[in-house]
C-alpha cells in the first residue's frame, strides 16, 4: 500500500486549517453583499436556519466520514456506497478543481490590486484598453480594468499557484505551518479594519442598517436560496474538503465539537466582516453592489480611498487580508484534489502529484485571466466583463455545489448503514446524535436541496437560458458550452478516475 497517512501536529493546527478553509472570500465579500441584497438584518434568520438545519449537520457528516475511513472524498464515498459513491466523490473533486481555478484567478487579481494599492490604485486614470475616459470610473475601477486588460496578470496568477503549491507540497506539515501564520493575521487585520470602520464619523449607521431587518423579503424564495448557497459555500461543504481535512485527525477526535468550533469561527468572522464593510460603506454613502467582485475590487477600495489618512496602508491591509483569507481556502481545495489522487494512486509521490495539479490548475486559471476572454462591454451587465468566469461560477456554484451536497447525503443516508457512521461519531462525540440527525440527512436536507435546485432550474428556463441577472453581452453563445463542458468533463472524469485501477484495487482487497 501507499505511504503512511500523515496527521495534523495538533488539534489547533486542524482547527486553524479547517476554519481557514471556511473563512475566505465568501466571508469578507459574499456575506455583506448577500446580506445587503437580501434585506440586510432579515438575512440573519434564513442564514441561521440554513446554518443549523443544513450547514452544521453536513459538516458533522463530512468530518465523521473522513475520520471513519481515513481517506479523502472519493475513496471515502467508495467505502461507504461502493462504485457509485466513488463516482460521486470524483464529481465533487472535479467541481472543486473548477472552483479552484477561478478562485485562484480572483486571488491573482487580488495580488495585482495589492501591488496597485502601494501607488497607482489611488490616482484616477483612463482605461486605455477599452477607451473609457478618466473620470468616468472610480480610480480603483479604472486600475482594475486596466490590469485585467493586460497579459501580465497571468504572472500574478502564477504567483498565487506557486504559493498554493508550496503550502500543499509537504501536506499537513506545510499546511499547518502556513495556517498558523495566516489565520491569526487575517483575524487581526479584520479587527483593525472594523475599528477603523466603526470609528469613522458615521460608521455606526452602517451597522444600524445591517441590523435593521426588512422582513418583507422573507417570502422570496431567492432569499432562502441565497442563504442556503451562502452556507454551503462559506463552510466549504459539498466537495469533501472537511472529509479530507478530518482524515488527518487522530481517531479519538470529536466531530461534533469540531463542527461547532469551525462553524462558530466562520460565522463570527462573517459577522465582523459585515460590520466592517457596512460601516465603511455607509460612512461614505457608497451603495454596496451585490456582486462579489465589484465589492472587493472597487466598492470597498472606493471607501478606503476616502479615509482621512493612511489610505495606502489600509488598502494594503485590505488586499493582504483578502489574499490570506483566500489562500487558506484555496489550499484546502488543492489539498482535497491532491489527497484524492494520492488515495487513488498510492504509488505516486505527493510532490509529483502536487506539481501536476498545479500545472494543470495554473493553465485553467490563466485561461480565466486572459484579456481575450474579457467581454468589452465591461461593467454593463454586472459581470464586469468577466463573462467566462461568471459562466463557470454560475454552473459550478449554482448547481455543482448543491448537487454534491445532495449526493453525499443520499449516499450516506440511503446506501449506507447510517447507524454505523453515527455510532462512530457518537463514540467520541460530545453530544449523542440520534433520530433527528438521521432524519435531517435522509429527508430534510435532500428535500431542501432538491427544492433549491429545482427552483434554480425553473428560473433558468423561464428567465432565459442563464437565469436572472445574467445577460452576457457578446458572449451569450458560450453558456451552453460552459454547461456542456462542465457537466461533460466532470462526469467523464469521474467515470474514468473511478474506473481506472478499480480492477487492481479489487484484487488488492
Ligand atoms: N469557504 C471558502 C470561502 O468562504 C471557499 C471555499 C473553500 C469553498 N473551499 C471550498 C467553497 C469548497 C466550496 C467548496 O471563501
Amino acid at each position: 500500500m501507499g505511504q503512511e497517512r500523515s496527521q495534523w501536529g495538533s488539534k489547533l493546527g486542524f482547527i486553524l486549517a479547517a476554519s481557514g478553509s471556511a473563512i475566505g472570500l465568501g466571508n469578507i465579500v459574499f456575506f455583506p453583499a448577500n446580506a445587503y441584497k437580501y434585506g440586510a438584518g432579515a438575512f440573519y434568520l434564513p442564514y441561521f436556519i440554513a446554518l443549523f438545519v443544513v450547514g452544521m449537520p453536513v459538516m458533522t457528516l463530512e468530518l465523521g466520514m473522513g475520520r471513519f475511513t481515513g481517506r479523502a472524498f472519493p475513496a471515502t464515498l467508495r467505502q461507504i456506497a461502493g462504485k457509485k459513491g466513488e463516482v460521486a466523490g470524483w464529481f465533487g473533486v472535479l467541481n472543486a478543481s473548477m472552483i479552484t481555478m477561478y478562485y485562484l484567478t480572483i486571488l491573482g487579481w487580488v495580488v495585482g490590486m495589492l501591488r496597485g494599492s502601494l501607488g497607482g490604485l489611488w490616482s484616477p486614470g483612463a482605461v486605455e484598453a477599452f477607451g473609457l475616459p478618466s473620470g468616468a470610473l472610480s480610480s480603483a475601477m479604472s486600475y482594475f480594468f486596466n490590469m485585467i486588460s493586460r497579459y501580465d496578470t497571468v504572472v500574478f496568477v502564477a504567483v498565487v499557484w506557486l504559493l498554493n503549491m508550496l503550502i500543499v507540497f509537504w501536506g499537513t506539515k506545510s499546511i499547518e505551518a502556513a495556517v498558523k501564520v495566516f489565520v491569526p493575521l487575517m483575524w487581526i487585520f479584520m479587527l483593525v479594519l472594523i475599528v477603523r470602520g466603526l470609528s469613522l464619523d458615521n460608521g455606526g449607521q452602517g451597522v444600524y442598517l445591517l441590523f435593521t431587518p426588512d422582513f418583507s423579503v422573507m417570502k422570496d424564495v431567492e432569499v432562502w436560496r441565497g442563504a442556503f448557497s451562502q452556507i454551503f459555500f462559506t463552510l466549504s461543504l459539498g466537495f469533501g474538503i472537511m472529509t479530507t481535512y478530518s482524515s488527518y485527525l487522530p481517531p479519538e477526535s470529536d466531530d461534533i465539537s469540531n463542527a461547532g468550533t469551525i462553524s462558530f469561527m466562520n460565522s463570527s468572522f462573517e459577522f465582523i466582516a459585515g460590520l466592517a464593510i457596512f460601516s465603511l460603506l455607509f460612512t461614505f454613502a457608497i451603495t454596496p453592489k451585490a456582486s462579489t467582485l465589484s465589492m472587493m475590487f472597487f466598492v470597498v477600495p472606493e471607501g478606503i480611498a476616502k479615509f482621512p489618512f493612511a489610505v495606502a496602508l489600509f488598502g494594503v491591509l485590505f488586499f493582504t487580508l483578502l489574499l490570506f483569507a483566500g489562500l487558506t481556502s484555496s489550499v484546502s481545495l488543492v489539498e482535497a484534489v491532491v489527497s484524492s489522487l494520492l488515495d487513488k494512486f498510492p504509488g505516486a509521490s505527493r510532490g509529483r502529484v502536487t506539481l501536476v495539479v498545479t500545472l494543470i490548475g495554473f493553465c485553467g486559471s490563466a485561461l480565466f485571466a486572459l484579456p481575450t476572454v474579457i467581454d468589452k462591454g465591461l461593467d454593463s451587465n454586472g459581470t464586469l466583463g468577466l463573462s467566462l468566469l461568471d459562466l463557470y461560477d454560475h454552473w459550478v456554484f449554482g448547481y455543482g455545489l448543491m448537487l454534491c451536497g445532495l449526493l453525499e447525503c443520499v449516499l450516506t443516508g440511503w446506501f449506507f448503514d447510517l447507524d454505523k457512521l453515527l455510532e462512530h461519531i457518537n463514540r467520541t462525540g460530545s453530544l449523542k446524535l440520534g433520530g433527528g440527525f438521521k432524519a435531517l440527512i435522509k429527508f430534510v436536507i435532500p428535500a431542501i436541496i432538491l427544492i433549491i435546485l429545482g427552483s434554480n432550474a425553473v428560473k433558468e428556463i423561464t428567465g432565459g437560458l442563464y437565469g436572472h441577472d445574467m445577460s452576457l453581452g457578446g458572449l451569450d453563445f458560450l453558456s451552453p458550452f460552459a454547461l456542456v463542458s462542465w457537466l461533460g468533463l466532470t462526469i467523464i472524469g469521474a467515470l474514468v478516475l473511478s474506473g481506472r485501477r478499480a480492477a487492481d484495487e479489487e484484487a488488492g482487497r
